[in-house]
């Protein structure tokens, strides 16, 4: 973990809990903690390939609440390596997440790649802007999916992140990676197989009926 991740998270509570657990995590720190962290080409081209991530915020009550955010891939864009934006779309209309960052501007994003495995965590201070009042620029950099209206933009700047070991993840693959995979190969193998089966077969019942 890096310096500035555990300045966020390893609180007293937490020191005071690792301290009595006999964990040394908050020796084993990468980077100073007051360095932001800037995105690398390792983060980028991970967050460019996800097509949802969940998104943590915290409302006046201290309630933390998450929710899910989907799109095409590359729908949360990096726009810098200190930012990240996604286009915020009309969706069931109660609007926690934004309520809850009018009050407080601090997210925690979960990233999975389930097939790899592998999970980037991000701490980020989120700003709102209406989509009418974004810049054009960002405007057409942002992907759109087929549902919703674009509401608002979201951009997030990102104060540290973490990537988590492959532990726990099973792994899992949407209907487009199945069929990009050997699975999918073999799948087409088949179907042509039982195309050519189908058509001997037909062949085979129409000499019988002439005959
Ligand atoms: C018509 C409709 C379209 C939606 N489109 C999206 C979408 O494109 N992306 C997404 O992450 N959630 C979508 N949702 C799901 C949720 O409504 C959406 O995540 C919601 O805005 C969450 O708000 P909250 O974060 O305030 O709970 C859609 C829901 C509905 C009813």
């Amino acid at each position: 973990m890096t310096g500035r991740f555990a300045k966020l998270t390893y609180t007293p509570s937490v020191l005071e809990i690792q301290q009595k657990m006999g964990s040394n995590a908050a020796n084993r720190l990468r980077f100073s903690p007051d360095e932001v962290e800037a995105l690398t080409e390792d983060e980028a081209a991970f967050i460019a390939q996800r097509d949802s991530f969940y998104m943590a915020t915290v409302n006046e009550d201290g309630w933390p609440y998450i929710q899910h955010r989907g799109g095409p891939a590359g729908f949360l864009h990096v726009v810098d390596e200190h930012t990240l934006a996604f286009a915020d779309v009309s969706g069931n209309r109660q609007y926690i997440s934004t309520g809850n960052l009018a009050s407080d501007d601090r997210v925690a994003l979960f990233l999975m790649d389930y097939p790899h495995r592998t999970r980037l965590k991000l701490l980020a201070h989120a700003e709102v802007t209406p989509w009418s009042e974004a810049s054009e620029d960002l405007r057409q950099a942002l992907p759109l999916g087929a549902s919703g209206r674009p509401e608002r933009v979201i951009t997030l700047h990102v104060e540290a992140f973490d990537w988590n070991c492959p532990q726990g993840i099973t792994p899992r693959w949407t209907s487009d990676e199945i069929l990009e995979s050997s699975v999918g190969d073999r799948l087409r193998e088949l179907e042509q197989q039982n195309a050519r089966l189908r058509a001997q077969l037909s062949a085979a019942t129409l000499g019988q009926t002439q005959s």
